[in-house]
Parts: C-alpha cells; sequence; structure tokens
C-alpha cells in the first residue's frame, strides 16, 4: 500500500527529473500561416507534446511542452497552403512538409525556401543553442526570445520585395513570399561543388567564407545581422546564440514581429 507521504514524495520525484519548457509560438502576421515542427531523431528521442504541423489564424498564439533535452528541433511556418488535395509538400507555395498539414515525424521537413527557428536544449555543455536560419532560404520575418534575458535571434525584415535575383516563389498576387539561398537557387551551376553550398572543394570553414556566398550582404549585414545564413555563418558570432540549461528558459517564437 502506498501511503499519502511516499504519493507526495513519488510526485514531487516526478515533478523534479521530468522538468520541461514552455514554449510559445505566435502568428503575428495579418494573415494564415500554418507553422510546422520537426525534430531530427537521430540526434535524440525527446519530442514536443504538440502536433507536427498546424493552422494559425492572424494574431494567434499557441503554447506547449517542450522536453528540457530536446535535441536539433526545428519549428517554421507555411505560406498560401490548400490541403483540400494531394497534401504533401507541394500544398503550400513554401514550407510545405511530407504529409500534409501534420508533418511526418520522420520526413517532415520544409520544402525551401523556408525561415527556420532551431533549438538543442541543455546540451552537453550546458547551454540550451538556438538560431533563425536562413540556410534554406526565407520565407517569414521571425524572431526568438526568451524569458530570462537570454540574446534574441531574429530575422525582422521581410527579404522578399528586395531580393532580386533570388526572388519567388509568388503568390496569386504576384506578391514575392520568400527569398531563395544562393545554394538553393543554384547560382554557381554546381551544387555538389559550390562557395554557396559549402560543398565539394569549399567544404571547410577555410575554404567557405561568407565572403564567397553571394547575397550573403543582402541577407545578413544589411537586413538580418543576427540570423544564421550560410553554413559556416557562426564565425560571424552573431549567428548561434546561447542560454544557459540551468536558467530554464521559455521560448517564444513570433512569426512577423514588430520591426526591431
Ligand atoms: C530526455 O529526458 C527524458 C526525461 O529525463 C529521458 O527519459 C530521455 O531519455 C531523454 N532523451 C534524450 C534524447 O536524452
Ligand atoms: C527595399 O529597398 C528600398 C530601396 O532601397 C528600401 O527603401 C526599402 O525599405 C526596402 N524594403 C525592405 C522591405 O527591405
Ligand atoms: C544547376 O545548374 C546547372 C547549370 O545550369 C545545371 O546543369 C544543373 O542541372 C543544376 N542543378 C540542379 C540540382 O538544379
Amino acid at each position: 500500500m502506498i501511503t499519502t507521504a511516499s504519493a507526495i514524495l513519488l510526485l514531487l520525484g516526478a515533478a523534479t527529473t521530468s522538468s520541461a519548457r514552455t514554449f510559445t509560438v505566435y502568428n503575428a502576421c495579418p494573415f494564415t500561416i500554418w507553422p510546422a515542427m520537426f525534430t531530427d531523431l537521430n540526434a535524440g528521442s525527446a519530442v514536443p507534446s504538440y502536433t507536427t504541423g498546424w493552422e494559425a489564424g492572424a494574431y494567434t498564439a499557441v503554447s506547449f511542452n517542450v522536453p528540457d533535452n530536446w535535441t536539433a528541433g526545428r519549428i517554421w511556418a507555411r505560406r498560401d497552403c490548400n490541403f483540400a488535395t494531394n497534401p504533401g509538400p507541394n500544398s503550400c507555395l513554401d514550407g510545405g512538409c511530407n504529409g500534409g498539414l501534420v508533418c511526418d515525424p520522420h520526413t517532415g521537413t520544409g520544402v525551401p525556401p523556408a525561415s527556420l527557428a532551431e533549438w538543442s536544449l541543455s546540451t552537453a555543455d550546458g547551454n540550451d543553442y538556438y538560431d533563425v536560419s536562413l540556410v534554406d532560404g526565407y520565407n517569414l520575418p521571425l524572431a526568438i526570445t526568451n524569458n530570462v534575458g537570454c540574446p534574441v535571434a531574429n530575422c525582422p525584415v521581410d527579404l522578399g520585395p528586395n531580393c532580386t535575383a533570388l526572388k519567388g516563389p509568388y503568390d496569386s498576387t504576384g506578391f514575392p513570399v520568400g527569398c531563395k539561398s544562393a545554394c538553393d537557387a543554384n547560382l554557381s551551376g554546381n551544387p555538389s561543388n559550390s562557395p554557396n553550398c559549402c560543398s565539394g572543394q569549399y567544404s571547410t570553414p577555410a575554404t567557405c567564407p561568407s565572403s564567397g556566398v553571394q547575397y550573403y550582404s543582402y541577407f545578413s549585414k544589411q537586413n538580418c545581422p543576427n540570423s544564421y545564413v550560410y553554413a559556416y555563418d557562426e564565425s560571424s558570432g552573431t549567428a548561434l546564440w546561447t542560454c544557459p540549461a540551468s536558467k530554464e528558459a521559455d521560448y517564444t517564437l513570433t512569426f512577423c514581429p514588430p520591426p526591431s
């Protein structure tokens, strides 16, 4: 028989060993978007207790628990979706995933261009790592904030309209809902040996400097300096952010954040 006192101890034990963070995903855009979430299950098995894809009307938010050892997780949003027929990666103008509205847990990453928010919590060095990645291009402005005073990662600017060579895809009104990365756009003509992709002979930090990545300035220096823009952007010092895991930060991801 379990006494009341030992039952309480069991509950306390459970409460202290399975701590979780609260994540909030807020759509501050004046239009509907379809957020999506993916965990690289090769890196860790802990997954948030929430669906991997949902519809978010303008100015709506959801909150859910995320295990404090969530590893290699990402959240992004999809634009201009219609899941009525043949739901899958092509159901949205960008960011679509295998699965349709709810992304497949094993293969449901987003179709570029898509701005990503990425996390690995409570890593071996005692830090949370997080970033806003434009490595797969851009499709919405976004910001990662937190409740413990750690740095903001963001790309608060609409990169579509001024994107020149990499602009698109376009919605039915002709408005650009994305800006492709130079790698994904195949600007160099050989994605397997490209300074834009850090591939082939350009596959190390030393051989793939930001100066060799076409349009790096447009993405990073001119508009979104606090984003992770290409494969080896860590050296910029404002791409990958950390927060001590001991602070147990709760994170908010805002799409279309107010201009900073
Ligand atoms: C995450 O933490 C939970 C609870 O402590 C544990 O059961 C699980 O094995 C951990 N997962 C990973 C991938 O470390
Ligand atoms: C686009 O470029 C124009 C001209 O340089 C500038 O005035 C405008 O603010 C830019 N728009 C965005 C969204 O960056
Ligand atoms: C990249 O561009 C080159 C040159 O136009 C073309 O031959 C090649 O098929 C393209 N590769 C991809 C993956 O689109």
